[in-house]
């Protein structure tokens, strides 16, 4: 029997998951369909329910739906519950298992695929949204010297910072990286060895108020966007002296790995496929 999988979202119909499971598929010979399914922004958790009626053994959830996702969830992963959401499913019987692999997505292709290491680097985190919630974690677990939250409301990115104190240095101890936390002025006079993107401000082509000076030299800018050619935040960090820049596509790829490996228990090899996703993009 051949399993079913599927990624929920609306939009949904752009969404690279479908290609890049069914080569996760073909390439580990495993017997499974992957396909996109919109569910009306008020009808995720009937199509949820639909979706397992019908057989579904695991599915990947993308905007709007990871906190409504996550609430849904009978069980969770420790890095789903530190991120508030979810984008990974696993069907069995009434459990519903939620995970969240965008961290770690995040994590392994820096790591990996662009071969830096987090350990000891001054990272800077621009966002404190859902997609910064998500990496956090698995950031911090990469033993950084430190993590610098900045946001435009800086309220947010203090209590985002407040609610990983229990994984951070505080005053009171110095075990775990320390974790600090202000809006985009703040990072003036300070310089950064990993700069990554979780605005959601390339959505719009905005560019974000970031002073000059804060790529420290071999600094790595990471957007979790990407696009067709650079993001406006490479273009910025390119301008300010990121002496390296890199989209978020080899993060999707990755999560979608973490995923696939959730489900069925073998980890793809991830470079074929993203070697023909920025083919296809940049065609
Ligand atoms: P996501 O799930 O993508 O993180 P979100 O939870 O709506 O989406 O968060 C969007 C993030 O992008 C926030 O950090 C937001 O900043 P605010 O908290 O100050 O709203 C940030 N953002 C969006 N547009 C931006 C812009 N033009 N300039 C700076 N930050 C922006």
């Amino acid at each position: 029997m051949t399993d079913l999988y599927a990624v929920f979202g609306n939009p949904v119909a752009h969404s690279k998951s479908p290609l890049i499971h069914s080569a996760f598929a073909q390439a580990t010979a495993q017997d499974l369909i992957y396909e996109a399914r919109l569910a009306a922004v008020d009808g995720f958790k009937q199509a949820i329910s639909d979706f397992q009626a019908a057989g579904g053994k695991g599915a990947n959830v993308t905007v709007p739906f990871k906190e409504e996702a996550y609430r849904l969830c009978t069980r969770l992963s420790e890095r789903a519950a530190r991120a508030g959401a979810v984008n990974t499913l696993a069907f069995n019987g009434a459990e519903i298992f939620g995970d969240n692999t965008d961290g770690a997505g995040l994590v392994r292709d820096i790591t990996v695929n662009l071969r830096r290491s987090l350990a000891g680097q001054r990272i800077l985190l621009l966002g404190a949204g859902g997609a910064a919630r998500g990496v956090i974690a698995p950031l911090l677990a990469a033993q950084p010297a430190s993590l610098l939250i900045a946001n435009r409301s800086a309220d947010k990115a203090a209590a985002l910072a407040k609610s990983f104190l229990d994984i951070a240095a505080t005053t009171e101890t110095t075990v775990g990286p320390r974790v600090n936390a202000g809006n985009f002025a703040e990072t003036a006079g300070k310089s950064f060895d990993i700069v990554i993107n979780a605005t959601s401000a390339s959505l719009s082509g905005e560019s974000l108020p970031l002073p000059s000076g804060i790529f420290a030299a071999a600094s790595l800018a990471y957007d979790m966007m990407y696009g067709r050619g650079d993001t406006p935040f490479m273009v910025l960090a390119r301008q300010q002296g990121a002496a390296h820049c890199a989209d978020g596509l080899g993060m999707l790829v990755e999560q979608a790995a973490e995923a696939f490996f959730i489900w069925r228990g073998v980890r793809p090899e991830t470079t074929a496929v993203l070697a023909e996703l920025r083919t296809a993009l940049s065609a």
